[in-house]
């Protein structure tokens, strides 16, 4: 147990704790050498033994307080038998959706498949590297799932209006709530001692579809999370209001953007906070990047705050910028 759940938790902690959305990745030498021998990026999340030395990479490197497992929100897709492949410079390439073979797989069959990130859950938990800090587990949020399964691709910034007419959304829908619940459940077993619901396409929704698609499924996810008494963290990217959001989803703490402007954020919202630096000022001149994340820090100072991004390490990133930011984090007074 580490300085993350402290901070949601409203315990003293000594300095903002600090975590990367994508900490362990193509912007470290020693991932892209794993990841170089290893051309099938489903495989390799199977693989307990590397997926744990990936966790653990960057804990390695830096004094950063929590691991989030190396994993990835479409193995539940590929769990549910929707083939998956990652196509370098075009992102996800997913197959044809089987909504017949869907709703027939069993609890056991899913098990059965993502039983190595169980595996590689287990064996990080009791790490020493992790001695005192958090292990976040992960799911995408049930809209974001369905924007994979249905669009078959990364969406970008396109209206995906054919989602809302698909045959049989109802039964896809809720299947998917069933699965994403199993999954938090056993990553909870096995050690993961937060959840972080990826919600990343949460932006492109209609705003008469919210209620069905993001804020009831994720409502019941995060009651289901905390039962387990764990913390469950989301990251609606891009949504239209963060407020409305955690008033009616009721997260734990909330990941925002980089986008919404953070003093609306830390006048109309009462949990903690996690996040929302553009990653780009990580490609930035060192001090470029340490006065925007100043002005985090700043905004923030009366607030429970986790620091990290508003969206993933960017591959180009210089390691050593990394370095600079958990410093001056760690030592921001
Ligand atoms: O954050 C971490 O370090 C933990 C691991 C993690 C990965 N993906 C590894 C990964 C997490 C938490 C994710 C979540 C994820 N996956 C999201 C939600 C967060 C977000 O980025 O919006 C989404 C939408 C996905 C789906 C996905 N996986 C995409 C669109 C891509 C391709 C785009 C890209 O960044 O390359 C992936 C591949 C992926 N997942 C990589 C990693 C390290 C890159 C794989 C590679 O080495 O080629």
């Amino acid at each position: 147990m580490g300085v993350l759940k402290d901070c949601i938790n409203n315990k003293k902690i000594e300095s903002i704790p600090i975590w990367f959305m994508r900490q362990a990745g193509r912007y470290l030498p020693e991932f892209r050498k794993i990841r170089s021998e290893n051309t099938d990026f489903i495989k390799l999340c199977l693989n307990p033994g590397l997926s744990k030395e990936i966790t653990l990479q960057p804990l390695r490197r830096y004094p950063i307080d929590a691991a989030i497992i190396f994993s990835d929100i479409l193995l539940i897709p590929y769990a549910l038998g929707q083939r998956i492949e990652f196509k370098k410079g075009f992102g996800p390439k997913l197959g044809d959706l089987d909504l017949k073979n869907i709703l027939n797989i069993s609890d056991e069959q899913i098990f059965n498949k993502l039983q190595p990130v169980y595996e590689l859950i287990k064996r990080t938990s009791t790490a020493e590297e992790l001695k005192n800090k958090d292990l976040i587990g992960f799911i995408g949020g049930t809209w974001t799932l369905l924007v994979y399964m249905i669009n078959k691709k990364s969406p970008k910034n396109t209206i995906i209006n054919d989602i809302y007419g698909s045959k049989n959304l109802d039964d896809l829908l809720k299947k998917l709530i069933h699965i994403q619940k199993l999954h938090i459940k056993y990553q909870v077993e096995n050690g993961a001692n937060i959840i972080q619901i990826f919600d990343s396409w949460a932006g492109l929704i209609k705003k008469d579809k919210l209620d069905k698609f993001i804020y009831e499924p994720t409502k019941e996810l995060v009651e289901y999370t905390k039962s387990l008494n764990v913390e469950a963290i989301c990251f609606p990217r891009n949504i239209e209001s963060y407020k409305e959001y955690c008033n009616i989803v009721k997260p734990s703490a909330v990941n925002i953007d980089y986008e919404v402007d953070p003093k609306k954020i830390v006048e109309n919202i009462d949990i903690p906070v996690q996040g929302g630096m553009d990653p780009k000022y990580l490609l930035f001149e060192k001090n470029e990047m340490l006065k925007n994340a100043e002005k985090y820090l700043e905004i923030f100072k009366n607030h429970k705050y986790i620091f990290n991004l508003g969206h993933g390490v960017l591959p180009e990133t210089n390691p050593e910028n990394i370095r600079a930011l958990v410093d001056f984090v760690k030592e921001f007074k």
